[in-house]
């Protein structure tokens, strides 16, 4: 037997237990005759004790020991003389009576500790040592209990969990695809699934039902914080539901994610809010709740007073940065800064502040009376002590876009952006298309099977960008942990929707075929959603990036520098696959 017992599980209770443990050597003190080393596994640490008096050689082979060897122990556990409050363990101690090194290790290239030395690509590096650390093992933890508490909720609803295949074919909607080329069939290629959406559509005209599956899920697009190329969703779609259903649905799913995992109960509904009043006032389709800053529209109040910018601008939008009056001008200037970054893009900020006695004092102050200063302070529900900062642009989306960065930036700077707070909600009605400047045409905003608003359908015809569709997203601080939508699932009407997107009837049949012919033999009405299981685990563990909770993540650059993938291919292997390289275009 290699253990009788983890090094996370002994008390003062089992002082006297004669006991052997397995584990990683964390690290080893030597004091006068005395060695102490810290085992450590996956459950914890525990101190043990090699005593010069009581056995010398072991002793001696214990001074031997270096970091990170694996080691096994036998001894008997005794109550410790200096206590460690801070460590489950560290009431106890082993006095070892035997020492085995299972096997040796070479120096790690960083420290395996809670604050390790070592940088990111390091770490990345090692990836296989960086989970031997605490922070990263426990987020590991938390995904296997958060998939876990998944898949008990879905069960209890009568969901059932089906595998899709993961090679599938290119679909020209949505972002790239990652191809696998098929040896057996020349010049062809398989796509991994950017989601199993038409696949799970299929279930439902097999009368599956209820579906889900915790999947993979591969898009070939840019890389940010909560983005990596592949990606788990929790992918779901029931049959005979309308869109009321599937939000109830999975916003219980959501309580009781919150309550198993972070013992946070939640007894309202999540607000439900339009999308067009989600880039009104958050500028934004995932706002951050967490505070309301929300955004006021301030046309009315100041154009027209000789100050050109807002003259001429088709947005003025302010935010009231309560209690900010503060600032002082060199932070107000950094953030003017901020706001001018090309990310961001804003040509300038104006700010007012609401001094104690109620007058306001702006960076514009040429330009407007006081007596206008006061209609804005009115406008924005502004008292003294209050900062109002006033973006302006002659694109109204882009503008409020700019504003929303400002306001996020403000969220964090005064604190409102705390990680163990939640504020959930779902944006509802969300355009059915938008218009692509790249691909100059219309394209599905959330996918070409999101059914339109019954209402709106008539206007297909007539004025296709202004039809709303039967889509939802579930935001939580500012982050999209899911979204989803009610599916065509007649045939006409899903040809139609290819023909607006501008596939001829050719066209769509080649790439969705399949799915047009299955709904001409009796699909369910039906609809669904996938949740970001990666963004889930993250906003949980309070990270700033999905990638920590992802064993064996890519790196800013897609690429997954531990397997140093991808690399290039043996010629023999190119050959066998009929694939020829031309040297790529320098950009
Ligand atoms: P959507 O594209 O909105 O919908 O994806 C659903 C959820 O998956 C997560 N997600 C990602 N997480 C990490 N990295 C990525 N690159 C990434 N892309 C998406 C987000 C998102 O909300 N088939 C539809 C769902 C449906 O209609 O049922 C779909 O894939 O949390």
């Amino acid at each position: 037997m290699y253990r009788t017992n983890t090094c996370g599980e002994l008390r003062l209770s089992d002082a006297g237990k004669d006991v052997t443990l397995a584990g990683w050597v964390q690290r080893v003190r030597k004091m006068g005759g005395m060695t102490f080393a810290d085992i450590r596994d996956r459950y914890g640490i525990t101190q043990v004790v090699f005593d010069n008096d009581h056995n010398a050689a072991l002793t001696e082979a214990a001074n031997k020991l270096g970091r990170e060897f694996v080691v096994q122990v036998t001894g008997k556990v005794q109550e410790r003389t200096s206590k460690n409050p801070k460590n489950p363990t560290g009431d106890i101690e082993i006095i070892a009576e035997e020492l085995k090194v299972l096997n040796p290790s070479e120096v790690p290239p960083f420290t395996i500790e809670d604050d390790t030395d070592g940088g990111d690509d390091l770490r990345m590096k090692y990836r296989y040592l960086d989970l031997r650390r605490n922070p990263v093992r426990r987020n590991l933890e938390l995904r296997h209990r958060m998939t876990m508490e998944v898949r008990r909720y879905l069960d209890s609803k009568g969901f059932l969990e089906i595998e899709t295949p993961m090679l599938v074919g290119s679909t020209p909607e949505g972002a790239r695809d990652f191809v696998v080329p098929s040896r057996m069939n020349p010049g062809q290629f398989y796509a991994l699934p950017q989601s199993p959406q038409t696949l799970k559509q299929l279930l439902m005209v097999s009368g599956i039902d209820r579906y889900f599956q915790i999947v993979k899920c591969f898009r070939d697009e840019d890389l940010r914080a909560d983005r990596q190329p592949e990606f788990t969703q929790i992918d779901c779609e029931m049959s005979f539901i309308e869109q009321d259903d599937v939000i109830n649905l999975f916003e219980g799913m959501a309580k009781h994610l919150f309550k198993e995992i972070r013992g946070i109960e939640i007894t309202e509904p999540f607000i439900r809010m339009p999308w067009a009043d989600a880039m009104k006032y958050y500028g934004s389709d995932k706002p951050d709740l967490r505070f309301d800053m929300r955004f006021v529209e301030l046309m009315d109040v100041l154009k027209g007073h000789g100050f050109s910018v807002f003259d001429n601008a088709a947005y003025i939008g302010g935010i009231n940065a309560k209690g900010a009056a503060g600032y002082t001008r060199k932070q107000l200037d950094a953030l003017t800064e901020y706001v001018k970054r090309p990310q961001i893009g804003a040509k300038g900020m104006v700010y007012a502040r609401v001094e104690a006695d109620g007058n306001v004092k702006s960076s514009v102050d040429k330009f407007y009376s006081q007596e206008v200063l006061q209609q804005l302070k009115a406008a924005m529900n502004a008292e003294p002590g209050d900062l109002i900062l006033i973006l302006s642009g002659d694109d109204v989306m882009r503008t409020r876009k700019q504003l929303c960065e400002l306001r996020l930036e403000m969220g964090r700077q005064l604190g409102l952006r705390d990680k163990d707070k939640f504020a959930c909600l779902w944006v509802v009605d969300f355009p059915m298309f938008e218009w692509s400047d790249e691909e100059q045409r219309l394209m599905a905003m959330h996918h070409p099977f999101t059914h339109p608003k019954d209402e709106d359908i008539p206007m297909l015809d007539t004025d296709p960008a202004s039809v709303r569709a039967d889509a939802y997203d579930m935001v939580i601080n500012g982050v999209e942990v899911g979204g989803g939508s009610i599916r065509i699932h007649d045939a006409a009407l899903q040809a139609k929707m290819f023909e607006i997107l501008g596939f001829t009837p050719e066209k769509a049949q080649e790439q969705f075929g399949f799915l047009m012919n299955a709904f001409k033999f009796g699909a369910p009405p039906h609809g669904g959603l996938a949740y970001g299981l990666d963004r889930w685990v993250s906003l949980f563990a309070g990270l700033d990036s999905i990638r920590d909770c992802i064993a064996f993540p890519k790196n800013n650059s897609g690429r997954d520098v531990m397997l140093d993938a991808p690399a290039h291919l043996d010629p023999k292997q190119l050959d066998e696959l009929c694939l020829a390289l031309v040297e790529p275009q320098k950009k």
